[in-house]
């Protein structure tokens, strides 16, 4: 039942009918031998798909054009005695030697200049022909060998386009960026010149055929509307790289999903990417949070930011154990960490779920990164922890599939424009995914239902939506922005938003722009603050006081708009620093500094009284993630508990534990699954 991930949105599910559970497969790493007992041992782990053969290139075409499918064949057909269905990878992110040797100039440059090489992975430009061609190749080849295999359910994009390397400026790509600015400016080189502001600098340009990617050695700052025409392009190039993959699969079978494992740079998974896929998967490693604090916050802010794309995602990658390449060696999880983390990432919107990796392998650049079996190939803790949950997913997976993610708060995330414009000129501020991962982890941690949405997004059901500091604001998302409003939801707007237009130019009118109407106020001077004690600006929120962090602005308050607090110091003093309009039903609040980590500290709860939330289970006890998935008809109440102790619960919802101890006790990483008929939280 695959369907087009035509309309992304946070609330979406996994078009699938099954929850799919298993693990990543390297068969050609194993004998003949190991392989019959590593399907038993899935099968005895409650698993029912792998998905494999996306670094096997040269394994599939050990010669140009001289294809060899005998060993998945038999892996396949092996795994599906077994009751386990494949999930293909198109091996593109490593083409084999014969390929680069054919065609030494298919690899990408780096900024710098240098060109990458055989020797890893990811290293061939997806803007040289020949890439694609081979691409096209090998895909066809696979697709129409497997077409009609009934076990071979899926296919995976490549691999994590980007992970390692995003930029290219090889030749290629240069004439390719030259090709998409041709396009997107339908050939007229004065509408680039004007787009891209080149009078500054004597920038212009006479042909598209004289534009260069921008690159480090400029020698200083590229122009910013260059640079984000040039991120633009990376998404684009890849898109297409991507969609001649999808549709030589779905020509052969269109029964067949299609995803790809994200999430990285340049990329955008909100656009035409990801509304070319069935939906979106998502690798998560929550141990490159080497401090133990930050990983339970960081596993959700990541797996909501994923959701804020596109929607419900798998997890074609989970962590099963520590990992390590050539710099960094992860902690091992703890026991029951593993399950843990798998029902944060169940709870937060995965529809189905994969280990990395099934057993760990011997050589390689990833001979320490540690699966489910070790090396010596003898099921322990982390075999038996991954067992425990393929028997409670029997009972889980299908309550899960079809439910969205509830949320009360959303920052919003995932508007690949309006990101890349701001990396284009930091100015040494946060980003826009860093200062959403702040707030979110200040609510997170104090129990709300929080998670990310996109502004043009469905927000109904939300009480608080927080755009913090977006310069480029698209006018087009205003009128749901207004309509959320006026519905009675609160928008608080950061500073410096709505300031720059699309083609990343400062905009003419007074900020915020397109957002003055809705915020009531207009921005008549504007500050960073490099070292906040020094000439501190100070706020007062009745009574609570906060020096501002990183940006400060003087705000002309329209008439009818409030003064929440007021700057008590320097020459901002006696102006407001934080107003309220009221809108519709509900209300607009600006701030007029940064929305900082003791921004969010101090105030925060001054905001949620403003917009009337309340944590998701009042008197959980602390350190429990709680999150609700659901639809019309019932609730999932999802618990982890990431204390080193246990926790007592005094008022659970009533309903069906799905999992979890019959008291009401958890102990430190144990978890609990109760399903509820209503959404009524217990008095
Ligand atoms: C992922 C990647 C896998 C493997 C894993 C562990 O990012 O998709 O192929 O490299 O990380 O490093």
């Amino acid at each position: 039942m695959p369907t087009l991930c035509t309309q992304p949105s946070h609330l979406r599910p996994v078009p699938v009918s099954t929850f799919w559970f298993g693990a990543c497969y390297y068969p050609e790493h194993w004998d003949e031998g190991t392989r019959r007992e590593d399907a038993k041992r899935m099968r005895d782990a409650g698993m029912n798909v792998v998905r494999m053969a996306e670094f096997a290139a040269e394994v599939l075409e050990p010669a140009p054009g001289q294809f060899d499918f005998r060993l998945f064949d038999d892996v396949i057909e092996e795994l599906a005695r077994h009751g386990i269905s494949t999930i293909l990878g198109t091996p593109t992110a490593a083409p084999p030697r014969w390929f680069t040797l054919a065609h030494p100039d298919a690899v990408q440059v780096d900024a710098r200049g240098v060109s990458l090489q055989h020797g890893s992975r990811q290293h061939v430009s997806q803007s040289h022909p020949e890439v694609r061609a081979y691409s096209q190749r090998v895909t066809r080849a696979l697709a129409e060998h497997y077409a009609e295999n009934p076990h071979v359910i899926g296919w995976q994009t490549d691999n994590e386009f980007n992970c390692h390397f995003s930029e290219d400026h090889s030749a290629a790509a240069q004439t390719h960026f030259q090709e998409f600015l041709a396009q997107k400016y339908a050939g007229d080189i004065h509408a680039l010149n004007r787009a891209w502001g080149n009078t500054f600098w004597s920038l212009s340009y006479g042909d598209f055929s004289e534009i260069p990617t921008p690159r480090e050695q400029a020698p200083t700052h590229a122009n910013p509307s260059h640079q984000l025409d040039y991120a633009r392009f990376l998404d684009w190039r890849i898109t297409r790289f991507q969609r001649e993959q999808v549709e030589i699969l779905r020509a052969f079978q269109p029964k067949w999903f299609v995803f790809h494992n994200g999430c990285f740079s340049k990329i955008d998974y909100r656009g035409e990417f990801v509304r070319d896929l069935d939906f979106l998967g998502y690798d998560s490693y929550p141990f490159f949070s080497w401090d133990v604090r930050d990983r339970g916050a960081g596993h959700a802010f990541n797996l909501d930011r994923t959701r804020a794309w596109s929607g419900n995602f798998i997890i074609p990658e989970m962590q099963s154990g520590p990992g390590a390449q050539s710099s960094y060696f992860h902690d091992t999880p703890e026991p029951g960490e593993i399950r843990r983390m798998t029902y944060t990432a169940l709870a937060r919107g995965a529809d189905s779920l994969l280990y990395f990796r099934w057993r760990t392998c011997r050589y390689g650049a990833e001979m320490y990164w540690c699966g489910i079996l070790d090396h010596d190939n003898i099921p322990r803790r982390r075999y038996e922890e991954v067992a425990r949950i393929g028997r409670e997913l029997k009972k889980v997976g299908p309550e899960i599939l079809g439910t969205s993610v509830q949320m009360d708060v959303a920052i919003a995330l995932a508007d690949y424009e309006a990101m890349e414009a701001h990396a284009t000129l930091p100015y040494g501020v946060p980003g826009l995914s860093n200062s959403a991962e702040t707030l979110h982890r200040w609510f997170h941690e104090q129990g709300y239902a929080c998670g990310c949405a996109h502004p043009d997004d469905v927000l109904e059901g939300l009480s608080l939506f927080i755009l913090p500091h977006w310069e480029v604001v698209n006018p087009a998302w205003i009128p749901n922005l207004k309509a959320f409003v006026e519905r009675g939801g609160t928008l608080l707007i950061g500073a410096r938003s709505g300031t720059r237009d699309r083609n990343n130019h400062v905009i003419s009118e007074t900020p915020p722009g397109v957002l003055a109407e809705l915020a009531g106020v207009r921005v008549s001077e504007y500050s960073r603050k490099n070292i906040p004690d020094q000439r501190p600006w100070q706020l007062n929120w009745e009574g609570e006081h906060l020096v501002a962090e990183d940006w400060v602005e003087i705000l002309a308050p329209d008439a009818g708009t409030e003064v929440l607090a007021t700057w008590t110091s320097r020459h901002a003093a006696g102006t407001p620093a934080i107003t309220r309009k009221a809108f519709g039903n509900g209300q607009v609040l600006y701030a007029a500094s940064g929305l900082t980590a003791s921004w969010i500290q101090t105030l925060g709860p001054r905001l949620c009284e403003q917009a009337r939330l309340q944590p998701v289970l009042p008197g959980c006890p602390p350190g429990v993630e709680v999150v609700r998935r659901g639809d019309p008809g019932k609730t999932l109440w999802f618990f982890m508990n990431h204390n080193d102790g246990e926790v007592i619960f005094k008022d659970l919802p009533a309903g069906d534990r799905l999992v979890g101890p019959e008291n009401d006790t958890l102990d430190p990483n144990d978890v609990m699954v109760i399903s509820a008929s209503t959404n009524k939280v217990p008095d």
